[in-house]
C-alpha cells in the first residue's frame, strides 16, 4: 500500500501519484562509469522526521517515508507554534533522517568515491552501508566523507544522514536538514585532493596587461597501495571556452607519491594578458589540472579563477584592480522566504539580481559561510563577498544553548572520518579551514570575516576573546594569505579593551576592522584613536519597515496591525534609518563602505516583536519574519530600495515617489497635508498634481540638489534650499507636504544640464494615482523560459489592480494559484510578517496589493500554465516554457517500474 506523506513538501518529487493497483513509478540512482568527476546527488532521497526511529541499518524499511529531492528544509513545512521562539520564526527543528539507496557499477571497482555536503543544519551523522563514518556539527560549512572502503561495487548502497536541530540553536531562522546541495565525486585512486588547488597571483598589480605569474599549489592524493609517479599538466583558458584558447599552461616535473600519502605539488603558469575580473566585467577562467602518469590522464579537475587584486587603505578605503570602489553592501541571511533554507541556485541568483539592480556591489554573508551557489553567482555577476564564518565563538549567544558555541572549542573525535579532519584540531579550525579551502580561488571573495558581535548576548567574562581572535587570525593566514580577515565588532564604538586589542592584532596581520552600528561621530573617533586601522561599517542601519505602509510616517514601535511605516523614519534604537547610515559613510573616505542590515527580510528576528526565549511576542499570530530588509521576503522592494538605488546605482536613473495616493492609505496631517517623498539621482525634480478627471498638470514645486564630491572622488547630492530638512541626511532626498486630493502626483527629473530625463526611462514609481477598487489580477513571470531540470524556478508576481491597471495599495484579496503542466507550485508569499498562512498552500492573501507564487520545473520539458484567481476579480494567466537540459544529465536517474522491499 502506498503512503503519500509528501503533499505539503516544497521540494517533493513528482513521482508518487500512481493508483495503488499499479506498480509505483520510482526514481532511483545509479553511479556508473559515465559519471562526471563530481555530479549532482540531490535527487531521490527518502525523508522522515522522527526522534525515535533508528534508521541507519541499510535494511531498514523506509517505504513509508516521504520521497524528497535535495536541497530540503524540514522546518519550513512544520507549523508555527507559540511555544517556539520569535528569533527562529516560531518554527521548530527536530531530528530528521535522510536515506538514499543507489547502485554503483561493478566496473567502478578501484575508483574512489566521496560524498560532499555543502551544508547540513545541523549535527549531521553519516552512515554508509550501515557503518558510521562520522559527524559534523556546524550547520553552514562544507564537509565530505570518503565512501570507498565501505562501497559495494556491483550492488546496492545506502547512505543515511541523521540531522539534529536541537532548539534553541540560532538567533535567526536556520532551517533544518540537508538544505544545500550534495554531490558525489568519483575519481581514480590517484587524484586531486578535496578542494585541492590553490592559485595565487601575487604580482598581478604590477604585471597587469602582460604576462601574469600564477603560483599554484595542488594537493595530489595517492589512495592506492603502490607509489605513483605523476606529473601535472595545468592549463588556463576562458571559462566556457576551449583549451585551445588557453592563455597559459605548464607541465610539472615528475614526482613520486608514496602509497596512501598525499603531496603538495607547486607549479607556476605564465598567463598571457588575462582579462581582469571586475564588478562590470567579471571575466572568469578555468584552470584545468590533469594528473598524469606517463600519457595516462588519471584525473581532470577544474578550478574557477578570476584575476583581480584588492587593497584597503586606512585613508581612502577599498580598491579593486587599483580603482577606488566604495563598498555598497548588504548583509544577507541565507533563507529564501517561502522556500525556507532551501539553497536553490535560482532563488539565490534572483536575490542577487534584485540587489544588483539596486546598486549593491557587495554582500556580507551573515553570519555564516554561504552556499557555494551564492559564491558561484557572485563570481559570475561581479559581486564582492565578505564571507563570514561565525556568529559566535566559544560562547552561546542569546541563551541558545544548542548553538555552535557548544562545538567551537571541541576537538574532532578520533573515530570521525570527516575528510581532512584531524582528531586533535577543533571544529572551529576545521570549519574555518574547510570554508576557506572551498572558496579561496573565488574572485568575488574579498575578505574572510571571522565573526560577528562575538561579545554580544553572552554571559561571563570576555577576557579570553583576544586570544581566540589571535588563533583564528593565525589559522586564516595559514589557509589563505591572500585576503584580509575581518569581523563585525559592535564594541569598538564603546571602546572596549578587548576590541582595541583585537583590532590592533587584526591590523598587524593585514586585516580590516569592521565596526557594527557606528555613526559618523563613532567613525571619526575610531579614526582618531586608531589611525592605522583600515575600517568599514560591517553592519549598519537596521531600519525596520514594512512594504507599502503609509498611514503612519514614523515608527519603530509596536502597532496593533504589526506593520511599520515605509517612510525613512523607522529604525531600532542601536541603528539608524537608511539615509542616516549612508550619509555617515559616503562623507567619509576612510570608511571603506557599508553593509546594511539587511538586503532582504529574513525569517525570524521580527524586531520590534522579537524575543530570545520561547513564547509569542504580541498577540498570536505574532510577526514571524524580520522588517530589516530593503526588500521583503517575497523579493518585492520596499520604498527604501529606491533610496539606495538613487545613491548607489550609477547605471540607471531613479525617480520614485511615495506614498501611494488613496485617501485610506495616507497619513494626513494638518491642512490635510501628506508628506510626499521623492528618491532620485536627478539634479532637479519638478513635482505635479493632476486632479482626478482633469488633464491639467499643476506644478507643486521644483527642487534642485547640490552635488558634493569627496577627496577620494565619491559624489552624492543634498538639497540645500531654504525649506530643507533640519536633519541633514533627510536632504539626500526631496520632501513636499501636499494636501491630499483625488488625482495623480507625478514627477519630472532633470539632469545637471537641465535636460529632461525622458519619462518612462527611470526606475521606481514616477507617478502615484488614486485608484478605483480592486478589479483584476495582473500576473507576470520573472522568467518565461526555464530549464526542465527539476530545480529551476520561475517567480510569478501578481498585482491586484483597479480597472485601469493601477495597483490597489491596500488590496488584501486572497489569490489562488492553479498550476498545470510541466511544473509545480513550491511556495507562495506576500512579505507580510504576521501572516501565518502556509507557504506551501496554493493560495495567499495579497499584502499591499501584491502576492508571489514560485513554480519549479519538473524533469520533463514542456509548458507550465499558472493562473492566478481571486473572488470577484478578473484572473490572469502566464505560461512558462521549460526546455530540456542541454547535454548529458549528471546523475543518471532511472525511471522504472519496480517492486522492491523499499516500496512494499
Ligand atoms: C545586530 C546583529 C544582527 C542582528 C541585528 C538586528 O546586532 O549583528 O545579527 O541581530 O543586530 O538589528
Amino acid at each position: 500500500h502506498h503512503h503519500h506523506h509528501h503533499v505539503e513538501d516544497a521540494t517533493r518529487s513528482d513521482s508518487t501519484t500512481q493508483m495503488s493497483s499499479t506498480p509505483e513509478v520510482v526514481y532511483s540512482s545509479a553511479v556508473d562509469s559515465k559519471q562526471n568527476r563530481t555530479s549532482d546527488f540531490d535527487a531521490n532521497w527518502k525523508f522522515m522526521l522522527s526522534d525515535s526511529v533508528q534508521a541507519q541499518d541499510p535494511a531498514f524499511d523506509d517505504s513509508a517515508w516521504q520521497q524528497v529531492d535535495l536541497p530540503h528544509d524540514y522546518s519550513i513545512t512544520q507549523k508555527y507554534s507559540q511555544s517556539n521562539e520569535a528569533e527562529s520564526a516560531y518554527l521548530p527543528g527536530g531530528t530528521g533522517w535522510y536515506r538514499k539507496s543507489f547502485t554503483i557499477d561493478r566496473d567502478l571497482a578501484g575508483k574512489r568515491i566521496a560524498i560532499n555536503f555543502d551544508g547540513v543544519y545541523m549535527n549531521a551523522t553519516v552512515w554508509f552501508n550501515g557503518v558510521k563514518l562520522g559527524t559534523h556539527p556546524y550547520g553552514y560549512s562544507p564537509f565530505s566523507f570518503d565512501l570507498t572502503g565501505n562501497a559495494k561495487f556491483g550492488g546496492e548502497n545506502t547512505i543515511v544522514v541523521k540531522v539534529e536541530n536541537r532548539l534553541p540553536s540560532s538567533r535567526w531562522y536556520s532551517g533544518s536538514g540537508i538544505y544545500r546541495d550534495v554531490t558525489l565525486t568519483v575519481t581514480d585512486g590517484v587524484h586531486v585532493g578535496n578542494n585541492g588547488v590553490a592559485i595565487k597571483t601575487p604580482s598581478l598589480a604590477t604585471q597587469n596587461g602582460g604576462n601574469v605569474t600564477m603560483n599554484l599549489t595542488t594537493k595530489v592524493a595517492n589512495d592506492t597501495e603502490a607509489a605513483a609517479n605523476i606529473t601535472l599538466k595545468q592549463t588556463v583558458f576562458p571559462k566556457g571556452g576551449k583549451t585551445d584558447a588557453a592563455i597559459g599552461t605548464v607541465t610539472t616535473a615528475s614526482k613520486s607519491i608514496a602509497a596512501g600519502a598525499s603531496a603538495d605539488v607547486t607549479s607556476t603558469i605564465t598567463a598571457a594578458s588575462p582579462k581582469l575580473w571586475s564588478i562590470k566585467n567579471p571575466n572568469l577562467y578555468t584552470v584545468r589540472t590533469e594528473v598524469l602518469n606517463g600519457d595516462t590522464v588519471l584525473d581532470t579537475y577544474d578550478t574557477e579563477y578570476g584575476f583581480r587584486w584588492t587593497g584597503f587603505d586606512a585613508t581612502s578605503g577599498f580598491s579593486l584592480n587599483g580603482e577606488k570602489v566604495k563598498l555598497k553592501g548588504v548583509s544577507m541571511h541565507h533563507d529564501q522566504g517561502s522556500l525556507g533554507a532551501v539553497a536553490n541556485r535560482r532563488a539565490i541568483e534572483r536575490q542577487v539580481e534584485i540587489l544588483q539592480k539596486m546598486g549593491v556591489n557587495s554582500i556580507r554573508t551573515t553570519h555564516n559561510p554561504a552556499a557555494k551557489a551564492l559564491i558561484d553567482v557572485c563570481n559570475e555577476k561581479g559581486v564582492l563577498v565578505v564571507e563570514e564564518v561565525f556568529d559566535m565563538w566559544n560562547r552561546s549567544k542569546n541563551g541558545n544553548t544548542e548553538d555552535y558555541g557548544k562545538w567551537f572549542g571541541q576537538t574532532i573525535a578520533g573515530d570521525n572520518a570527516v575528510l581532512g579532519g584531524d582528531k586533535d584540531e577543533t571544529w572551529a579550525k576545521f570549519d574555518l579551514t574547510s570554508t576557506i579551502n572551498r572558496d579561496r580561488n573565488a574572485p568575488s571573495v574579498i575578505m574572510w570575516s571571522l565573526g560577528n558581535e562575538m561579545m554580544e548576548g553572552i554571559s561571563g567574562s570576555v577576557s579570553d576573546f583576544p586570544a581566540t581572535s589571535a588563533k583564528l587570525v593565525a589559522w586564516t593566514k595559514a589557509a589563505d594569505s591572500t585576503r584580509p580577515m575581518t569581523y563585525g565588532d559592535n564594541k569598538i564604538k564603546a571602546n572596549w579593551n578587548e576590541s582595541n586589542t583585537m583590532g590592533d592584532n587584526l591590523t598587524a596581520n593585514g586585516g580590516v576592522v569592521g565596526t557594527n552600528y557606528s555613526d559618523g561621530a563613532n567613525y571619526d573617533k575610531i579614526r582618531t584613536t586608531h589611525p592605522s586601522w583600515a575600517i568599514y561599517g560591517s553592519e549598519t542601519a537596521s531600519a525596520i519597515n514594512s512594504r507599502g505602509i503609509y498611514n503612519r510616517t514614523t515608527g519603530g514601535a509596536q502597532s496593533s496591525d504589526k506593520q511599520l511605516t515605509s517612510y525613512d523614519n523607522s529604525a531600532v534604537g542601536w541603528g539608524a534609518v537608511a539615509s542616516s547610515a549612508w550619509y555617515d559613510v559616503v562623507q567619509r573616505d576612510f570608511v571603506a563602505g557599508t553593509y546594511v542590515w539587511t538586503g532582504f527580510d529574513y525569517l525570524g528576528e521580527p524586531t520590534p516583536w522579537n524575543g530570545t526565549g520561547s513564547g509569542a511576542v504580541g498577540s498570536w499570530p505574532s510577526p514571524k519574519n524580520s522588517y530589516f530588509g530593503i526588500v521583503d521576503t517575497a523579493g518585492f522592494p520596499k520604498d527604501t530600495y529606491y533610496f539606495y538605488q538613487s545613491q548607489w546605482n550609477d547605471d540607471v536613473h531613479t525617480l520614485h515617489i511615495l506614498p501611494a495616493w488613496n485617501e485610506n492609505v495616507v497619513a494626513k496631517g494638518s491642512g490635510n497635508k501628506v508628506p510626499v517623498v521623492v528618491y532620485t539621482d536627478a539634479a532637479k525634480v519638478k513635482l505635479y498634481f493632476t486632479p482626478k478627471g482633469s488633464t491639467e498638470k499643476r506644478l507643486i514645486g521644483e527642487k534642485s540638489f547640490t552635488k558634493k564630491t569627496t577627496a577620494a572622488g565619491y559624489t552624492y547630492q543634498v538639497y540645500e534650499g531654504t525649506d530643507k530638512d533640519s536633519t541633514a541626511h533627510k536632504n539626500m532626498y526631496l520632501t513636499w507636504n501636499v494636501p491630499w486630493a483625488e488625482g495623480t502626483i507625478s514627477a519630472e527629473a532633470y539632469d545637471e544640464n537641465n535636460r529632461l530625463i525622458p519619462e518612462g526611462s527611470t526606475e521606481g514609481n514616477a507617478s502615484v494615482t488614486t485608484t478605483g477598487k480592486a478589479a483584476k489580477l495582473k500576473a507576470d513571470a520573472d522568467r518565461k523560459t526555464i530549464t526542465a531540470d527539476g530545480k529551476d524556478l520561475s517567480y510569478i508576481e501578481v498585482d491586484v489592480t483597479d480597472a485601469n491597471g493601477h495597483i490597489v495599495p491596500d488590496a488584501a484579496n486572497r489569490v489562488t494559484f492553479d498550476v498545470k503542466g510541466a511544473g509545480k507550485l513550491v511556495g507562495v508569499d506576500n512579505g507580510s510578517s504576521p501572516d501565518h498562512d502556509s507557504y506551501q498552500a496554493d493560495n495567499r492573501k495579497a499584502f499591499s496589493g501584491k502576492v508571489l507564487a514560485i513554480v519549479q520545473s519538473t524533469k520533463e520539458a514542456g509548458e507550465i500554465t499558472v493562473t492566478a484567481k481571486a473572488d470577484g476579480l478578473q484572473s490572469s494567466t502566464v505560461k512558462i516554457a521549460t526546455t530540456a537540459v542541454p547535454g548529458t544529465s549528471t546523475e543518471k536517474t532511472v525511471r522504472s517500474f519496480y517492486y522492491s522491499r523499499n516500496y512494499y
